[in-house]
């Protein structure tokens, strides 16, 4: 059995279709990436997985529960945890309130609560914290506090919506360790994020959906096979660069302090660029092979003139 298996998904709102026709399923235990540029359907795909939308047409299934039938919706929800898009903890209320609010949502006893909301908040370093009210805290710490909050239940499945969107490096990077140790504790998280950089960190497989379709689904490996090839990236100083540096049929981007060249032959490229640092007596500060990016890959996928 497939932990989450979407057929046929649409949704319209209204005469625009959100969601045209997808179809795919996450297996026991993966972290599944759903990436997308703004407006392409993610949440309304995410609102539809945990059954919080109908949709317009097609099935969703999960942990073996189809989400259409009412009495079916509330044995599977209380398996899932759900971090939705901008959610927010009520600021009245202290980090243990929230935490106590969403046990008795899931049902749970009084005693399972304190001892499983404890435990959270030392993993997720607000324990110190827990009876501050959370009008206090930081975007960081609430977002540590929402994960908390989909956690209490013990879920099989985790649906995260953008979890680290606006977060500083430090706090996306505490909320990457908790998805990866939760993925190694055996739960199924289901991830939208913008960033393809922590898709590619932490997802086993990635879907891409454009304008309500699904245009890709795999491993970010493969995916990357799909790119434009090699590429080798150098930077100067100073930053002096002409076109008779190198073969003049390779494509070649400005990119911040650093010059990327598109080659299908690293080692050639490499040996002008260095013949020619030499030549103009330039210190080189970094010189690498690349290859395709995921994200080089989703713009190849999603971008284009007409969006
Ligand atoms: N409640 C709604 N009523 C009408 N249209 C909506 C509603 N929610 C979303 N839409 C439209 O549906 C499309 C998909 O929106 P959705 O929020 O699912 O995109 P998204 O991929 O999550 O985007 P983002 O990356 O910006 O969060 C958009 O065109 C959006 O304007
Ligand atoms: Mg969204």
């Amino acid at each position: 059995m497939k932990t989450i298996e979407a057929s046929g998904l649409t949704k319209y709102y209204g005469s625009l279709l959100a969601v045209d026709n997808v179809s795919f399923s996450v297996k026991r235990g993966e972290v599944f990436g759903f990436l997308g540029p703004n407006g392409a359907g993610k949440t309304t795909t995410v609102r539809m997985l945990t059954g919080i939308l109908r949709p317009s047409r097609g099935e969703v299934r999960v942990l073996g529960y189809d989400m259409l039938d009412e009495h079916e919706k509330i044995l599977a929800r209380e398996m899932m945890g759900i971090v939705p898009e901008m959610a927010n903890p009520y600021v009245d209320l202290t980090a243990m309130g929230n935490l106590r609010l969403m046990g008795e949502l899931y049902g749970m006893g009084k005693r399972e609560i304190e001892k499983r909301a404890l435990d959270l908040l030392k993993l997720f370093g607000l324990y110190e914290r827990r009876k501050s009210k959370v009008r206090a805290f930081s975007k960081g710490m609430r977002q540590r506090l929402i994960l908390a909050m989909a956690l209490i239940g013990d879920p099989e499945v985790l649906f995260l919506d953008e979890p680290t969107s606006g977060l500083d490096v430090i706090s996306a990077r505490m909320i990457r360790d908790i998805i990866r140790d939760e993925h190694r504790k055996g739960r199924t998280i289901f991830l939208t994020t913008h960033n393809m950089a922590e898709a590619n960190e932490l997802c086993q497989r990635v879907a891409i959906i454009r304008r309500g379709k699904l245009v890709a689904i795999d491993t970010p490996e493969k995916l990357k096979t799909l790119g434009k090839g090699l590429s080798v990236e150098v930077s100067f100083e100073p930053m002096v660069f002409e076109g008779s540096a190198i073969d003049s049929a390779l494509r070649v981007e400005h990119r911040g302090d650093k010059i990327r060249i598109y080659t299908d032959d690293p080692d050639a490229t490499i040996r002008e660029l260095v013949r020619y640092a030499e030549e103009k007596g330039l210190r080189i500060v970094s010189l690498k092979t690349l290859s395709p990016s995921l994200e080089d890959i989703f713009v190849e996928l999603v971008g284009g003139k007409d969006d």
